[in-house]
């Protein structure tokens, strides 16, 4: 350990403070030392020199991030010259080619004074041209290999085509299914979105940043979004200091250990103080206590929007409120060209301006900017929508389904049944959800293409006896089209809107069974089917192989294994109502009237085709040290057809020096389970795992009494219980 100290230290001389506080952070938690390369001593010496070089106004070009479209591709370009633009925006209307890229690239390597490259960043959300299910949906596998995989599936699209930074993943905490964006976020829980943020966080970078196909990660939005008031997207948040750190903030530092390369700043405020104007977390929290070393960039416009918010008079303010506070990089609005005077006037200092431009540099050299400037055309379309990438995501989005309910089990069909395919969504394409990528909806397999596909067998089309008059079964296709959800599509009620209800109730009047399958953003109010509905399967919107995806969940070729990451709750008006919840000073009882206070389905909720039963659940000791550590162990016996189980382990800590949640997801495992087989499935529970913010908002594992759960979701009747103590 010595020598490793003295080895960091040796690197003070030409480290600054962030980067070396980085250095240490990742080895005073002892996990993943990082080994300070040559080559990273090497890249700090030629980011200074370079620094050295630069003019402020080609430092404040690095920090300025206009939107490129082919008409205004030559003031662009003359600007590049210039050096006043050190990265773009790619949005629907520019052309995400390579060509455009490698264009603009040459301009700003070949032709500016210091040859310093530019950046292409992007929303490249649940794929780039080959589409997988919407991040709520891929939450729901519990799988954070499969996760990772498809990041690194999107980045083997998107990179080659000039993707260096994705604005990706969305980690937000997301409590309010009213906001339309909850179909982005990995759901309700602080786990599930730490390790899902951090599994995309290394699919997207991979091990090699430089690398033709992988792309810098985007962490957003930094922080609090989802708690949006109201679910107003872009309102205003009240959060608690405690609940910041416990609930909304693990996601982000989760992403960070993982080694992304950046942060985008979100337009809420943080309890009066808006995120892209909050120096506790931009720099307090995220560089000096986490020590981050990339950059943070505004949200569109987020910087001059801080004049809306009211905490700034004007553009120049919104500069050095922005820049102090440790934004780096503003998207779209350009108030940052005030940059120069308010160095002049002394009120944004030289250091904070090369710090900031110290970080861009920084993620530049890692993406391999310098060495390697340009895209390879050829390569960049011959990775596009290959039968490979179609066949994961197809693999991807059947992880990804959740089966709500199974009544009589009708579910998987039998492959000769008779079935009519009904519903509003029936011939839908519109199954991207909001961000769609850079592909086309044509590719998408509809619903009724995939079910038809599977009964084929060898028939044609006009052979194939879907949509029979007296068919046995009805499939309801119906949820949400993309227009109901995403950014700004916020809904005050989150009911199943009254033409897909119909569509159901018409069902169940001329069919005998009936299955209905959603594909909705959100988690929508299901009660006005649920007794009509003989099976309901959420489907999301599962991208480009949608209909086959869900036929083959349909037909059993896959056991579901999703669970739900968020509450779908009976009513509209209980809205937030989460497992997650806190205690209050009475019992848990009807908190209203007209409605009682629990979900439809809860949080970890989800069915599959097989007979599984959970025994003989137990602990390696009854207590543990606050250092310490006990094994959980259960029995799974399978009694039906191979399956995958979500494995689920919850704590409740009795009696704290503030109140705690009832549950907390602690850990999960996802097995396999033969048919037959008995499976033993253990965790390590760790006492640090059990740590909140206590009065002094200080990170601590208190001794007491805890309630222990495992099992296949978070509602009481699917869980076995223990207890435990942790002791001084
Ligand atoms: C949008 C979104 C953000 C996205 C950015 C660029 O307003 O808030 O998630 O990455 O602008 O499109």
């Amino acid at each position: 350990m010595k020598r490793k100290k003295l080895f960091l230290l040796s690197l003070s001389l030409t480290i600054p403070f962030a980067h070396l506080n980085y250095l240490q952070a990742r080895e005073s938690d002892n996990s993943a030392v990082i080994e300070v390369t040559k080559e990273e001593t090497k890249t700090e010496e030629k980011i200074n020199a370079l620094l050295a070089k630069m003019t402020i106004e080609e430092k404040v070009g690095q920090l300025l991030q206009p939107i490129p479209f082919k008409d205004n591709s030559e003031p662009i370009k003359e600007a590049l010259r210039r050096g006043e633009i050190g990265s773009f925006t790619i949005v629907k209307k520019t052309p995400m080619e390579p060509e455009f890229y490698n264009e603009l690239q040459k301009v700003a390597v070949e032709e500016s004074r210091l040859g310093i490259p530019m950046f292409f960043g992007l929303d490249v959300i649940h794929g780039f041209n080959t589409m997988y299910p919407n991040p709520l949906a891929m939450a729901s596998s519990w799988d954070d290999a499969l996760v990772e995989r498809a990041a690194a599936l999107a980045a083997s699209e998107a990179a080659p085509m000039g993707a260096d930074v994705t604005y990706s993943p969305n980690v937000d905490i997301c409590r309010d299914p009213r906001w339309g964006r909850i179909a982005e976020t990995p759901g309700e829980d602080v786990l599930i979105a730490s390790r899902m943020g951090a599994a995309t966080v290394r699919g997207y970078q991979g091990s090699d940043l430089s690398a033709p196909n992988t792309m810098a990660a985007c962490v957003k939005h930094l922080v609090g979004y989802g708690a949006a008031m109201g679910g107003r997207d872009k309102q205003f948040t009240e959060i608690s200091d405690r609940t910041l750190l416990d609930v909304y903030l693990p996601s982000f530092e989760a992403a960070a250990n993982a080694g992304a390369s950046s942060f985008m700043a979100a337009f809420n405020d943080i309890s009066g103080v808006p995120a892209s104007a909050n120096r506790y977390v931009m720099t307090e929290l995220l560089r000096e206590k986490w020590g981050f070393d990339g950059f943070v960039l505004s949200d569109w416009d987020s910087v001059i929007e801080l004049m809306n918010h009211g905490v700034v008079a004007g553009t120049k303010d919104a500069a050095s409120t922005a820049i102090n506070a440790g934004l780096d990089v503003e998207m779209n609005s350009t108030c940052f060209s005030h940059i120069p005077e308010l160095i002049k006037e002394g009120k944004v200092s030289m250091d904070v301006l090369d710090e900031a431009v110290r970080r861009v540099l920084r993620i530049k050299y890692r993406l391999g900017l310098f060495d390697n400037p340009y895209r390879d055309v050829k390569a960049a379309y011959a990775a596009q929508m290959t039968d490979e990438n179609r066949q994961a995501v197809r693999e991807i989005a059947s992880q990804t389904m959740v089966l709500l309910k199974n009544e009589g089990r009708i579910l998987p069909l039998a492959e000769n049944s008779s079935i009519a395919v009904t519903g509003q969504m029936t011939h839908t394409k519109d199954l991207y959800g909001h961000w769609k990528g850079y592909g086309d909806m044509k590719d998408v397999v509809t619903p009724f293409e995939g079910l038809v596909a599977n009964k084929l067998k060898g028939m044609s089309v006009e052979d194939a006896t879907i949509n029979e008059v007296n068919a046995d079964i009805a499939v309801v296709c119906i949820g949400e089209e993309s227009k109901d959800f995403g950014e700004s599509d916020n809904m005050a009620d989150i009911t199943l809107q009254p033409q897909y209800i119909k569509a159901v109730k018409d069902a169940k009047a001329k069919y005998k069974k009936v299955v209905v399958v959603v594909f909705c953003g959100r988690p929508v109010v299901l009660t006005p089917i649920v007794d009509d509905a003989d099976a309901i399967l959420i489907a999301w919107h599962p991208g480009t192989e949608a209909g086959n995806a869900l036929s083959d969940v349909l037909y059993g070729k896959v056991n579901p294994s999703a669970k739900t990451v968020v509450s779908f709750l009976k009513h509209s008006g209980q809205v937030p109502i989460f497992y997650s919840d806190r205690l209050s000073g009475r019992p848990r009882n009807n908190f209203y009237n007209d409605v009682d206070a629990n979900p439809l389905y809860p949080f970890g909720f989800g069915l599959n085709y097989s007979y599984l039963t959970y025994s003989k659940m137990r602990v390696s000791s009854n207590s543990m040290s606050k250092d310490g550590s006990i094994t959980v162990s259960v029995n799974i016996h399978n009694q039906g057809m191979d399956c995958y189980e979500v494995v689920q382990l919850y704590t409740h800590d009795i009696v704290a020096s503030v109140t705690r949640p009832l549950k907390e997801l602690k850990d999960y495992k996802k097995v396999f389970i033969k048919k037959g087989e008995t499976k033993v499935v253990s965790f390590e529970l760790k006492a640090s795992q059990l740590a909140f913010h206590n009065l002094k908002l200080e990170k601590v594992v208190e001794p007491g009494e805890f309630d222990l759960w495992v099992g296949s979701s978070s509602a009481n009747e699917d869980l076995q219980h223990k207890s435990f103590v942790v002791t001084e």
